[in-house]
């Protein structure tokens, strides 16, 4: 029976798809479990060839199959990578939320949907997906009912918790796009997002959790939209028990929630709609907010996780990721939701009560797959084995790492002692960008090699390529060039928000006529991709992308300094540290702590604690060419200790400057 929270609406959609709840099933390959067949394809490898050189008829043939559409689509694709024109699945009509939720409410409503892994180990709660459908209607409603419209940007400010999950989706029922700010963000760096956003509306709960720690979102809340012109309302859930101060722009959202109805229509979104907003850091000082639309990302989230972690029903998924990220999107909710998964909502951190935390979480909630982040994984290698094997990890199939490059030594211990030597470890390279993940070792023939540390191979549509300096294409294996894709996908970025000149500047104009990724990439041999870094002024710090240009746009704010420059350095746990260059201001009389003090608290309240510097060097002076422009390539080589490979110095405007930061450089160590 259809069960009674879904509207007149979703079953008269339900009704027309079928009771597989799939338009158009085309047949399944016999080699690989629900991927379309097509003539003349007959394993693994060559469904991959065959989706980069008849790509329409594959994305075609999988969006028929894996997505829920209220009008079928005309136009698979309409790109143009020249113009940075991407768009899929055109004339298409469906819901998110619909394809997330109420099909899978359809053939299996106590399925459980979330597992929301609190902070307090051993307090987890699940959600079914029924009580996920109602839970979003209502919100979903309430939103409607304050004014909250089709097209509007919701900004959600919250733990990972199941009314994140709710605001997020409830947004995408009524056709809202969703604006994520991780909850570790500072008041003005969440003041920008709303403003960039023009949000009216911010949802957010009393209080956070983490590692046994509280932190005061609704006060951060409080702080930022007193600079955000845009915001009506803030809806508030309560997290915790201590009740905080309700201005008459706040709004309780549990109460209202309770008095709205259980069936929310959904809207009826085109393919291109915006699905939501994320800001991501890039090499200048301003975040830009990525935006994803409905079907083309949905879609991709849902192969990449179906195929690349081997997810089948049943399993539990557990991608310890906070929501406020892009894996968190993807592989926390849109991915596994669309695919009817049980996924895991993660809301602590890898130590807390002790290095034993996720083991005790893989035992417990029996995670089948576990997605995290090297930067952790790298952290608990060092409190010893013991920590992971006193906890029964048989459930575990697949390891995936993603982020940041995983190092041989953190590979092995992740395969060798958390698998048990006999899990898969995908090493998944992917970005804000890209939607899903784009490079990993599977899917790929059952047995096939998997390198440590090495993303591998192409997903599905993917056609990866390296450039050489010149902006050609680097053709032989065993080289390093630029990672640059061929070819449009249906998970890849629309625009940047207020700013498509931006994006095209960013993305495509460096090497026209394709995605340019902004990482580095050395291709085998064998034809296999590892990432080697960024090439712009990125970094990335415990798997946290910041721009160095956003941090000196901080330091510099203090009046203690005249200029900085910051550059990333090799950190044993952090994968990258935040290292910064200072020249203070003439007849500034400063001791080193207070300066680290000063600067570790603004970088802190205008970004996060994660961008905060590890090192302060002080400097007489920066070395710079003659037209003024930062060497920052001499910094980092005189960091990493490679003063043989300081390169072409004829350029500086005064080349001992190089020598005061080498001495400077030495004395810190
Ligand atoms: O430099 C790459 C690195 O993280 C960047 C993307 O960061 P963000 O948009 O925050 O997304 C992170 C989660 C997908 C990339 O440009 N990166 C991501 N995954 C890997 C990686 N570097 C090496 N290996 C990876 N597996």
């Amino acid at each position: 029976m259809w069960p009674c929270v879904v509207s007149s609406f979703s079953r008269r959609l339900v009704a027309s798809l079928g009771v597989c709840g799939r338009r158009k099933c085309c047949g399944t390959a016999a080699f690989m479990p629900e991927a379309p067949a097509f003539e003349g394809v007959r394993s693994r490898s060559e469904l991959r060839d065959f989706s980069v050189s008849d790509s329409e008829r594959f994305w075609a043939a999988v969006g028929n199959q894996r997505l829920s559409w209220i009008s079928p689509f005309h136009t698979v694709q309409d790109c143009d990578l020249t113009q940075g024109r991407i768009k899929w699945f055109e004339g298409g009509k469906l819901n998110v939320s619909v394809n997330c939720l109420d099909r899978h409410v359809h053939t299996s409503p106590d399925r459980v949907a979330l597992i929301w892994e609190r902070d307090e180990q051993g307090s987890e709660v699940k959600y079914t997906y029924r009580e996920l459908l109602e839970m979003t209607c209502r919100l979903g409603n309430v939103l409607r009912r304050r004014g909250v419209k089709r097209g509007d940007c919701v900004t959600i400010y919250m733990p990972t918790c199941p009314l994140a999950v709710a605001a997020m989706l409830a947004c995408a029922r009524i056709g809202a796009a969703h604006n994520v700010v991780f909850a570790g963000f500072s008041a003005d760096a969440l003041a920008e997002r709303i403003r960039d956003a023009e949000s009216n509306t911010v949802i957010t709960v009393n209080q956070g959790v983490r590692g046994g720690k509280f932190t005061e979102l609704k006060k951060t809340v409080d702080e930022a939209v007193q600079s955000c012109p845009s915001v009506q309302q803030v809806l508030v859930a309560m997290r915790t028990d201590t009740p905080v101060v309700m201005t008459a722009r706040d709004v309780a959202m549990e109460e209202e929630m309770l008095k709205e109805d259980v069936v929310c229509e959904p809207a009826v979104m085109n393919s291109e709609d915006v699905l939501f907003l994320l800001y991501t850091s890039g090499s200048t000082g301003k975040p830009k907010g990525i935006v994803h639309t409905q079907a083309g990302y949905l879609l991709y989230a849902a192969l990449t996780h179906r195929y690349v972690f081997s997810y089948h029903d049943g399993d539990v998924f557990g991608c310890v990721a906070d929501i406020g990220w892009i894996t968190g999107h993807s592989y926390t909710v849109y991915g596994p939701l669309a695919n009817g998964g049980t996924t895991v909502l993660f809301e602590s951190t890898p130590i807390y009560p002790d290095p034993g935390r996720y083991w005790n979480t893989v035992e417990r909630l029996k995670i089948n797959q576990f997605y995290g982040a090297p930067t952790a994984i790298r952290l608990l290698l060092k409190y010893g084995d013991h920590w992971v094997t006193k906890y029964d990890r048989s459930t575990l199939k697949t390891l995936g790492s993603v982020g940041e490059p995983i190092n041989t030594e953190a590979w092995e211990w992740y395969h060798r002692v958390v698998g048990d030597g006999r899990c898969p470890v995908v090493d998944t390279w992917w970005q804000t960008e890209t939607g899903g993940i784009c490079i990993a070792p599977r899917p790929s023939e059952p047995d096939a090699e998997i390198v440590p540390g090495m993303a591998m191979r192409p997903f599905f549509g993917i056609k990866p390529v390296l450039m050489d300096t010149e902006g050609k294409v680097l053709t032989s294996n065993n080289t390093s060039g630029a990672l640059c894709m061929a070819q449009p996908w249906p998970g890849m970025a629309r625009t940047i928000r207020n700013n498509h000149q931006r994006f095209i500047e960013t993305y495509y104009q460096p090497y026209p006529g394709y995605f340019f990724t902004g990482d580095g990439a050395y291709r085998s041999a064998q034809g296999y991709y590892q990432i080697t870094g960024r090439l712009d002024d990125v970094i990335n710090v415990s798997g946290h992308r910041i721009g160095t240009a956003e941090i000196e746009d901080v330091v510099n704010q203090c009046s203690a300094v005249a200029e900085s420059a910051v550059i990333g350095f090799s950190h044993d746990i952090k994968g990258e540290g935040v290292y910064a260059f200072v020249v203070l201001k003439k007849n500034i009389d400063i001791k080193e702590d207070d300066l680290s003090r000063q600067l570790n608290k603004m970088v802190s309240k205008k970004i996060a604690k994660y961008a905060c510097p590890d090192v302060i060097q002080l400097a007489n002076r920066l070395p710079k060419t003659r037209s003024g422009k930062i060497m920052r390539r001499v910094l980092r080589k005189v960091v990493e200790r490679d003063l043989d490979g300081l390169g072409d110095l004829s350029t500086l405007d005064d080349p001992t400057a190089v020598q005061e930061i080498v001495e400077g450089h030495n004395a810190i160590l």
